[in-house]
């Protein structure tokens, strides 16, 4: 009832899922609460460790599932943290986040001063806001060319190395395949819908093009360029063409079911995917691998992801939510992660270890691509993220489904950019 205060319709959702969750769990009322996504198999995979921790520790764990799109959670966390609940400890928070939420959130530099070292430093930057180390890093993330190396053995192609040589060959076994009559298949999935996912493929696309980061880590609005333009209109020729309609309503989950199911030729997803698309249900099971993004002619460009934890400023259990976070973040977690869910460390140790490689060979060949993944401009706008990505993903999202041109829009974009520069909430 205390919630129903803060109620939206998004938040009773939450709430609900949460509630059943918590009704299957044996965890008392002193448990350690715990708001995390909820994409692929994460809350499974969650649940299983964190029974572990309270069979070593005694101390329970409660998790409360969010949406899978990090644009809804950042939404309801941010209610949350308004509203300076104490009924979530811990939450699960998007790398992207840190300079915009970090002020509600624990300095953990000193708590955690004995295991930071170990993980990735570029990670430990990008979550310490104001001087203060706001997350723990859990898992990093850059996305994948999934392609089926069963449909390029079969047409004998290779895999493309850039956006357009991959559309050709889409385009090619797409026709094929229908011709013989396996008319569902599609050439390219990604995520096409209005939210975060929408400005990480964008970026992308803008970045291997040459288009620049759309602001600049000297905080200059670079978006509003011809190369820009042509990565933005390269990807709303593949609407309706080699992807499908539908590809303007998709996230994550909706991409990876239509390449689970055997649908697709070629797919952007983060790695997660991996493990999934090679379980026991799945329809490509060993019938695919996969390679860097294509390049639009300036190499190739992977947004860099990623997933921390935080501690809630206004926890009442500060200092067995800290220890929930440090097991969750150690070596024998992400090792276990690694394995069955295929995420990438933030340890860099683990990049070697020969039963995490022998699960997810391609983590070997991943170690460079995370470290020349592209950041979105989450650092240089500060506060002023979300409302930039926003837009980004709107005016990109409008192109797509067919309402604006890419000149007018990026053109359209600049300006709306620029006046939240000028803000009070600019940058
Ligand atoms: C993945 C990434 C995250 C990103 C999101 C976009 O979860 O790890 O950083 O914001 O995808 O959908």
């Amino acid at each position: 009832m205390k919630y129903l205060k803060l109620s939206n319709i998004l938040l009773t959702s939450v709430i609900v899922i949460s509630v059943a969750l918590v009704s299957c769990q044996k965890f008392g009322s002193d448990a350690v609460s715990i708001a995390t996504g909820s994409t692929g198999n994460d809350i499974e995979l969650l649940r299983t460790v964190l029974e572990e921790y309270t069979t070593e520790t005694g101390q329970a764990v409660e998790i409360t599932s969010m949406p899978s799109s990090t644009t809804d959670i950042f939404g309801q966390f941010k209610i949350w943290l308004n509203a300076k609940t104490s009924e979530i400890d811990i939450y699960q928070v998007d790398v992207i986040w840190a300079p915009q939420i970090g002020n509600h959130l624990v300095d953990l530099t000193e708590a955690v001063s004995d295991v930071s070292g170990d993980h990735f430093s570029s990670i430990i930057e990008s979550q310490t806001s104001n001087g203060r180390l706001v997350a723990l890093p859990f898992f990093t993330d850059a996305p994948a060319l999934y392609y089926r190396t069963d449909l390029l053995d079969k047409y004998n192609e290779n895999v493309p190395e850039t956006w357009d040589e991959m559309a050709l060959i889409a385009e090619y076994i797409m026709d094929e395949e229908h011709a013989a009559g396996n008319t569902e298949l599609w050439g390219f999935v990604f995520q096409g819908n209005s939210y975060e996912g929408l400005t990480c493929d964008a970026l992308e696309w803008v970045k291997s093009h040459g288009g620049g980061q759309i602001i600049e880590p000297d905080g200059s609005i670079s978006i509003n360029n011809p190369d820009a333009v042509r990565a933005i209109e390269f990807a709303a020729d593949l609407v309706g063409t080699i992807s499908p309609p539908g590809v303007t309503t998709y996230q994550e989950e909706e991409a990876r079911g239509i390449w689970q199911t055997g649908n697709a030729v070629f797919m952007r997803n983060w790695p997660y995917a991996y493990g999934l698309g090679n379980s026991d249900d799945s329809a490509v099971k060993g019938k695919f691998d996969v390679a860097p993004l294509p390049s639009g002619g300036a190499g190739s460009a992977a947004t860099l992801g990623g997933w921390n934890l935080a501690v809630s400023k206004y926890s009442e259990k500060q200092e067995a939510a800290i220890d929930v976070v440090k097991y969750l973040a150690s070596k024998k977690v992400q090792k276990f992660m690694a394995i069955n869910n295929s995420k990438l460390p933030t340890l860099p140790e683990l990049y070697s270890d020969p039963e995490v490689l022998k699960a997810v060979p391609f983590f070997a060949e991943w170690l460079d691509v995370f470290k020349q993944a592209v950041p979105r401009p989450s650092a240089p706008t500060k506060t002023a993220y979300n409302e930039v990505s926003k837009e980004f993903w709107t005016a990109v999202h409008n192109v797509l489904t067919g309402s604006s041109s890419a000149k007018d829009s990026l053109a359209n974009l600049e300006r709306k950019l620029t006046d939240i520069k000028e803000s009070e909430s600019g940058w």
